[in-house]
């Protein structure tokens, strides 16, 4: 038996998979976000164990014998986080987690500095760790001098379950401080923002053993013995390794609350400049790239809430047959956007209203505009030397056919809707948790899923798409342009 551990930014989640892959049973803790200031987002360290050793009663309640027998934990959790502890382990503050934009210049200070895209290989987004650590020497200098170790926020977990200083490559990757290529810190970068290599935890593959549960916790849990904790993943590469996303040219598109383009590399593949996310994979000598969009389903969710019907009366309104682009195109900027415009500030629009512009019409514009901006993210992978053949569909808006269609037409290239199942970051957590206790073949056991259904591109609308796709890359400049 298996436990996959995925701390989310809304609650934690327990997944019991048993030798055979199948879930036996999840269970959850929820986790509130605190938003002291504008663009500050923080929780309490403290929180994620509250919510993690009430997900574990709650397997305990109505799995205990499975519970007991487990061997293997793995670990996924949100990416970025500033988790900060002085040489006693005491957490210094509030974690700053990886939607907080506070640190928004001292990111573009880093980013303007060439070794951290050369060695990085990626921007230095604002929500990214480094540019965190620099705010707070500027503005809380007194505990940034009591710093002893930065941790991510599933290796602060994983402190508290094996008393180990540990992270893995995925997670890392998104810090700003790690050498993406060799998969090392880098000293340079770290130096570069005032701290040293020694602040940060050890390193390991994702699928290593990294830690045993401590015996306090094996024996509250009805545990036995030398229950190996693996490395684990950032919680896109652990829904990677959930989805079988691991081998060259295998890709999903995740439609929630923001959208992911997520390709598995089996070369170190980076091109900062089109905003593309190059990070390590969770399997060994593995990497991947990601398009990051800010607003999928929550365009959806916005304009539901001005048209005043609900994101599944809209879609059915729109029916199922894909109909061709008209004149209206939809900017999905609501929060600004990450991949390809590297823009918080840009916010976004709707062009080519007129009398006819009925509420019908408006919901095709928006899914398009989120089909568009994933097109956007597909040619941000191409030019980073990824071909992709086709692509897997997962989160809440691939319950939308009229979405999957457009999407597909957009990226000309098939979606696959796998078999009902849970395959996220929990899944592929416990995965992870499986091959470090085994020693299983790790890209044999993150096999894909069954595929139940295949959207294929509407052939007849491939080439209206193109031109509407082609009038939608015109706007961006036009309106950054008109907006400064
Ligand atoms: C990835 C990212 C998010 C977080 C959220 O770069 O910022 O996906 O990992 O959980």
């Amino acid at each position: 038996m298996y436990l996959g551990l995925d701390l989310g930014t809304s609650g934690v989640k327990a997944m019991l998979m048993d030798d055979n892959q199948r879930i036996v049973g999840s269970a959850s803790g929820a986790l509130d976000v605190s938003r002291p200031h504008p663009g500050w987002s923080e929780q309490d360290p403290a929180d994620w164990v509250r919510a993690t050793e009430q997900a574990i009663s709650g397997l305990k309640a109505a799995h205990p014998a499975a519970l007991a027998a487990v061997r293997g934990i793995g670990l996924s959790g949100q990416m970025h986080g500033a988790t900060l502890l002085d040489a006693d382990d005491k957490v210094l503050r509030p974690c700053i987690l990886w939607n907080d934009t506070r640190s928004f210049r001292e990111a573009a200070a880093l980013d303007a500095d060439p070794q951290f895209r050369a060695i990085t290989g990626n921007i230095v987004f604002p929500g990214f760790t480094a540019p965190k650590l620099v705010w707070v020497r500027e503005n809380e200098p007194d505990l940034f001098a009591k710093v002893r170790w930065v941790l991510l926020p599933k290796d602060y977990l994983r402190l508290w379950l094996t008393g180990e200083h540990i992270s893995e490559m995925s997670d890392s990757a998104g810090t700003a401080w790690l050498d993406t290529g060799k998969r090392r810190w880098s000293e340079s970068l770290l130096s570069a923002t005032g701290m040293d290599e020694r602040q940060m935890p050890d390193l390991v593959e994702g699928t290593d053993r990294a830690g045993a549960l401590r015996s306090e916790l094996a024996s509250r849990w009805g545990m036995g013995d030398g229950v190996v904790v693996a490395g684990g993943a950032g919680d896109n590469a652990a829904s990677a390794c959930g989805m079988g996303t691991v081998g060259e040219g295998h890709a999903f598109v995740s439609l929630g609350t923001s959208g992911v383009l997520f390709a598995a590399n089996a070369s170190y593949l980076p091109n900062p400049a089109s905003a593309v996310h190059a990070f390590c994979h969770a399997l060994p000598n593995t990497w991947h790239q990601m398009g990051v969009i800010l607003s999928a389903t929550d365009a959806l969710n916005w304009y539901s809430g001005i048209a005043g019907r609900s994101a599944a009366d809209l879609s059915t309104e729109l029916g199922d047959t894909l109909k061709t682009p008209g004149g209206v195109t939809f900017l999905p900027y609501l929060s600004g956007e990450r991949t390809p415009h590297n823009d918080a500030g840009i916010r976004g629009a709707f062009a080519g209203l007129g009398h006819e512009s009925s509420r019908v019409v408006l919901t095709q514009a928006v899914m398009e505009g989120v089909s568009f901006a994933i097109r956007d993210s597909l040619e941000a992978l191409r030019a980073a030397g990824t071909t992709l053949t086709r692509v897997t569909a997962i989160g809440g808006g691939s319950r939308s056919r009229y979405w999957l269609k457009s999407i597909a037409t957009a990226l000309d290239l098939p979606v696959d809707l796998p078999a009902d199942g849970d395959f996220g970051a929990a899944f592929g957590a416990a995965r992870l948790g499986l091959i470090a206790a085994t020693g299983a073949d790790p890209v044999a056991t993150c096999h894909p899923p069954k595929t139940a259904q295949t959207i294929a591109p509407d052939t007849g609308l491939v080439a209206a798409y193109e031109e509407a796709y082609q009038r939608y890359r015109r706007l961006y400049p036009a309106i950054k342009g008109a907006a400064t």
